[in-house]
C-alpha cells in the first residue's frame, strides 16, 4: 500500500527525503516505580509545604525507585510494553537507544543492560545523552535509521532514576523530579506520514545553569567531591525557567512552520513536563487551548527524558491521540538542549 494522498500539510521529510520512506511510532510503553512520594512527605524531609510545591510547580506527588531498582529495570520494563502494543518481538530489534542521564553506571552503556534484559540479541545498542531532552533526540536518531533503510525496527527509550542524584537536603531540586521510564518502537508504516520533522538544538554556553558537575572526568569521585555535594544535581532555577519557555517555544514554532501547520491542526502538544507555569507559559505563546495541552507531571514530577516518552503512552492509553492525529512534542534541559517533533500518529 503506498502513502494516502497529499495530506493537507506539508511533509519535509518527504520532499528531501530522496530515500522515501516515513517512520512511524508503532507502540508505545511506559513503567513507573509503584512508590509515590507526596508533597506531604517532602513536609517532613525538607523546609517546605505542599502549597508552595503545588503553586510554583503544579506537582503533587512522583514516584520514587526502590533502592534496588534501576534505571535499566524501569527502561526494560517500558520497552516490554512498548514491544508488545507493537507486537513485535525482542529479537527483531535492530537498534536500542538509551537517553538517560541516570545511567545503571558510567559504562557500559544502559541500552546494553536493557538489551540483555529484555533479550534483544540481535540488537546493537548504545545511550544518548540529551538530558531532559533526550527522547526526542533519540526520535530523530531512530527515525534516521529507518528512513535510510539501515534498520527495520528501533526501540528508543527515555529512562530516569533522578532520586539517585537529587539531594534530599536540598529543597530547590528535590521536589521537582521523579523516576520512570517510557519506549517507543520505531518502524516503517506505508499507510502513515509517521515523524513529520524534528528540530533539534543545543547551547552549551549555558552548561552552567543545570549540572552534576561530580562523576566524570573534569571532576572524578573522591572523598571530597562527595562531602561537597558534587554528585548531585545542581539548578539554577530562575534562568533555567526563562530559557525552557523561549527554547520551547521557538522550537514548537518551527516545527510547525517546516510542516505548514497551525497549532489549531494539532491534536495534542505533549511538552516536557518540568513545571505547570512553564508548560502554561508556552502553550499560551502557541496559541493552544488547555484541552489540546497535556499534563501529567501533577503525579510524577520531572522525569527528565522519560517525561515526553511517559506522556505520550498516557495519551495514546486514555485516547486522546488517535490514529491520523497530528501531535506536537517539545521538549528542553540541561545542555542547555531542546527540541519538538510533529507526528501524524
Ligand atoms: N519550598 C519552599 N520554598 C522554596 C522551595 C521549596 N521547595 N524551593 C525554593 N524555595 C524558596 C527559595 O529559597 C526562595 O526563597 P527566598 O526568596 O527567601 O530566597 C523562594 O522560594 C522563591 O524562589 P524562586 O527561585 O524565586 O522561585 P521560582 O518561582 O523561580 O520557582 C522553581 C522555583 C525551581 C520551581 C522554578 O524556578 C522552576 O521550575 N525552574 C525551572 C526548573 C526546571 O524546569 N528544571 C528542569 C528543566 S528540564
Amino acid at each position: 500500500m503506498s502513502l494516502p494522498a497529499p495530506a493537507p500539510f506539508r511533509n519535509p521529510r518527504a520532499e528531501f527525503n530522496f530515500i522515501g520512506r516515513s517512520c512511524s511510532i508503532t507502540g508505545v510503553g511506559s513503567a513507573v516505580p509503584e512508590r509515590i512520594m507526596t508533597n506531604a512527605e517532602l513536609e517532613t524531609l525538607v523546609d517546605t509545604t505542599d502549597e508552595w510545591i503545588t503553586t510554583r510547580t503544579g506537582i503533587r506527588s512522583r514516584r520514587i525507585a526502590a533502592p534496588d531498582v534501576f534505571t535499566s529495570d524501569l527502561a526494560a520494563l517500558a520497552a516490554t510494553r512498548a514491544l508488545a502494543k507493537a507486537g513485535v518481538s525482542p529479537e527483531d530489534v535492530d537498534l536500542i537507544i538509551v537517553a538517560t542521564i541516570t545511567p545503571d553506571m558510567p559504562f557500559p552503556a544502559t541500552a546494553c543492560i536493557v538489551q540483555q534484559k529484555i533479550g534483544a540479541w540481535r540488537a546493537a545498542a548504545f545511550d544518548l545523552e540529551a538530558a531532559c531532552s533526550g527522547f526526542i533526540f533519540g526520535l530523530e536518531i531512530g527515525q534516521q535509521f529507518i528512513m535510510s533503510r539501515t534498520y527495520e525496527t528501533v526501540l528508543v527509550i527515555g529512562a530516569e532514576k533522578l532520586s539517585s542524584i537529587v539531594n534530599w537536603q536540598d529543597r530547590n531540586t528535590c521536589v521537582l523530579f521523579g523516576d520512570g521510564a517510557g519506549a517507543a518502537v520505531l518502524q516503517h508504516r506505508p499507510d502513515s506520514h509517521g515523524l513529520l520533522t524534528a528540530c533539534l538544538g543545543a547551547d552549551g554556553r549555558k552548561a552552567e545553569l543545570l549540572s552534576m558537575p561530580g562523576g566524570g572526568s573534569r571532576c572524578p569521585a573522591t572523598t571530597k567531591s562527595v562531602a561537597d555535594g558534587l554528585h548531585f544535581l545542581r539548578m539554577d532555577g530562575k534562568e533555567t525557567f526563562k530559557n525552557a519557555v523561549q527554547a520551547m517555544h521557538s522550537a514548537a514554532k518551527e516545527a510547525l512552520r517546516r510542516c505548514a501547520l497551525d497549532i489549531t491542526r494539532i491534536k495534542l502538544v505533549i511538552p516536557h513536563q518540568a513545571n505547570l507555569r512553564i508548560i502554561n507559559a508556552v502553550g499560551e505563546r502557541l496559541g493552544a487551548t488547555a484541552e489540546q495541552v497535556f499534563i501529567n507531571l501533577d503525579r510524577y514530577g520531572n522525569t527528565s527524558a522519560a517525561s515526553v516518552a511517559i506522556a505520550l503512552d498516557e495519551a495514546v492509553e486514555t485516547g486522546r491521540v488517535q490514529k491520523g492525529d497530528l501531535v506536537l512534542l517539545v521538549v528542553f534541559g540541561a545542555g542547555l538542549t531542546w527540541g519538538a517533533a510533529v507526528i501524524e500518529w
